[in-house]
């Protein structure tokens, strides 16, 4: 079999040229939706990361503010800055670029965004509104990852899941999310003995691991769903996943590249929780 590849960026046009309009409409009222997105540091894949964000916003019509603060500020310091950011109403979304410099607890700082406008979904009370299956701003590669599944109208309920990794960001909640959809899920990480023998068995697997091409044909269903989540700079200096999209796409149903894959749907679940938080259709 030769797999059907999902392509996160053509889906992230089309979703983003429906936004621009919401957007439009929105402004007609009074509402621009705004995001602000905090960099501490200099880490150079942030900084590109952050960049990409604020492109998207622009072309979306969105309003965006990129605020930059030194690799040594304080957690004192960064904390001052999102309290601003809380109390300004033209603010709907804030978005701190994550890793953080050692000196702050990442913890701290997301439990200090307030809820109404974590568009990232981080926040301990949109990950229990999540856990509980209520209305919410969902962790944005999370639930670009079920729209993409939704997108060819794969079935989600009563298959198998499988998810590679157990971070807080891919892979507890992607496994959340489509355990709400109905699928049976099992989750794998770095102390799973025999990888191979629970993703052999995956209708659908999530590869969220973060090392270039650990997933090949001989740990993949004929027929499987395979979702890549890696993104990997190698030698060469390309982008690559974690699975080995040649041989894999032999033997899967559809696949998702890297690069334009999952990355693009990321950004886009990003606008789409803005606009969601400009709406103010969520109580808090
Ligand atoms: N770092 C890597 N991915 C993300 C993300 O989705 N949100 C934030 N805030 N930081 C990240």
């Amino acid at each position: 079999m030769t797999a059907e590849v999902i392509n996160g960026k053509e889906l992230a046009k089309d979703l983003r040229e429906e936004m621009k309009q919401e957007v439009t409409a929105l402004k007609d009222e009074g509402i621009t939706p705004h995001l602000t997105v905090v960099l501490v540091g200099d880490n150079p894949a942030s900084k590109s990361y952050v960049s990409g964000k604020k492109k998207a916003c622009e072309e979306t019509g969105i309003s965006s503010e990129i605020i930059t603060m030194p690799a040594t500020a304080s957690e004192e310091e960064l904390l001052e800055v999102i309290d601003k950011l809380n109390a300004d109403d033209a603010v709907h979304g804030i978005l701190v670029q994550l890793p953080l410099p050692e000196q702050i607890d990442e913890d701290r700082v997301i439990e200090a965004i307030t809820p109404a406008k974590d568009v990232d979904g981080f926040h301990p009370i949109n990950i229990g509104r999540m856990m509980t299956g209520k209305d919410t701003f969902l962790p944005c590669t999370p639930y670009g990852i079920v729209r993409m599944l939704k997108s060819r109208n794969i079935q989600i309920e009563g298959k198998h899941v499988v998810v590679l990794g157990r971070s807080n960001i891919v892979g507890k909640p992607v496994g959340q999310l489509l355990l709400n959809e109905n699928a049976t899920v099992t989750y794998c990480h770095s102390r799973t003995p025999d990888l191979a023998a629970f993703t052999k068995d995956a209708d659908i697997l999530v590869v969220a691991i973060g090392k270039a091409h650990v997933i090949g044909a001989e740990h993949i269903k004929e027929g499987a769903v395979v979702i890549d989540v890696g993104v990997n700079r190698i030698e060469d200096g390309s982008l690559t996943g974690d699975v080995d999209f040649e041989a894999a796409k032999e033997k899967a149903s559809y696949i998702t590249p890297v690069p334009q894959g999952v990355g693009p749907m990321t950004i886009t679940m990003l606008l789409e929780n803005t606009i969601k938080s400009a709406k103010g259709v969520l109580q808090y």
